[in-house]
């Protein structure tokens, strides 16, 4: 069956589908992090892609965005929804909630972030004003509401290059800019949607508060370990949501 949905997995959301069908794939960028499963949800075909591979190996900025992002589209999804660990940078953000964000700041440098390496076929410069489809964001704000989780209606992701976390002179920055959580993949997976012409929405699972909030001395800084743990912990609400979305996902 061809897939309608997408949906890439992050840190500690490595499979999603039971008899879910490997498919093995090559694109003209290399090979996507792992092979994509596809299953059917309620009639609707959705293919899942663990963005740092089976075993964890990629680190954001080893990804290979540029195929993962094509595999998807060359599977024929048209949606692709892309659910990632965050920081909070705000005191009402916290660790367990859920953020479907509404807009994005680039931090990351070096990356392969686009289909248009030349310009043979005449410019190609797409707008990324709004990087999340509207469409989209309200599919994934009212499956949470049905299933229950804190979920919060839009937000601003700034995405730094990692693997290390910020600095506290970075995360003051980021928290004074008015941002609201920080991840290390959003970026240039919204940019890649957009250019081989996906829907796309992004959905934060928080997992800490980066290096704190401002006033509360007793939040220490975020640590790996509680990236995972926190993540692990509430990785089922984020499968809910995106089980309970797939109907709605799939009316374009
Ligand atoms: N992913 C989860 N927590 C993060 C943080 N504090 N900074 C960057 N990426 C993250």
């Amino acid at each position: 069956m061809t897939p309608e949905i997408g949906i890439f997995g992050g840190s500690g959301f490595y499979t999603f589908l039971d008899d879910a069908e490997p498919v093995t794939l090559e694109t003209e960028w290399g090979p996507p992090s792992a092979p994509v499963t596809v299953a059917e949800v309620g009639g609707v075909g959705v293919a899942f892609l663990p963005r740092h591979g089976l075993g964890h190996e990629l680190p954001p900025h080893r990804v290979n965005y540029r195929a993962n992002v094509e595999a998807m589209r060359r599977l024929g999804v048209h949606t692709l929804v892309a659910p990632f660990a965050a920081g909070s940078l705000r005191p009402e953000i916290r660790p367990g909630d859920l953020v479907v964000v509404d807009q994005l700041v680039d931090r990351t440098w070096g990356r392969a972030d686009t289909f248009h390496d030349r310009f043979d076929d005449g410019p190609r410069h797409v707008s990324l004003a709004d990087p999340y489809t509207p469409r989209v964001r309200r599919a994934l704000l009212d499956a949470g509401r049905r299933t229950g989780a804190t979920v919060h209606d839009g937000g601003t992701v700034v995405v730094i290059n990692g693997p290390r976390f910020s600095t506290r002179a970075e995360s003051a920055w980021h928290r004074q800019a008015g941002w609201h959580v920080v991840n290390m993949t959003q970026y240039p997976e919204a940019a890649l949607a957009r250019e081989a012409g996906l829907d796309f929405g992004g959905i934060a699972l928080v997992t800490d508060y980066d290096t704190g909030v401002d006033g509360d001395p007793d939040v220490a800084p975020v640590s790996q370990e509680e990236v995972f743990e926190v993540f692990r912990s509430n990785v089922d609400r984020v499968r809910a949501l995106l089980f309970a979305a797939v109907a709605d996902l799939a009316v374009r």
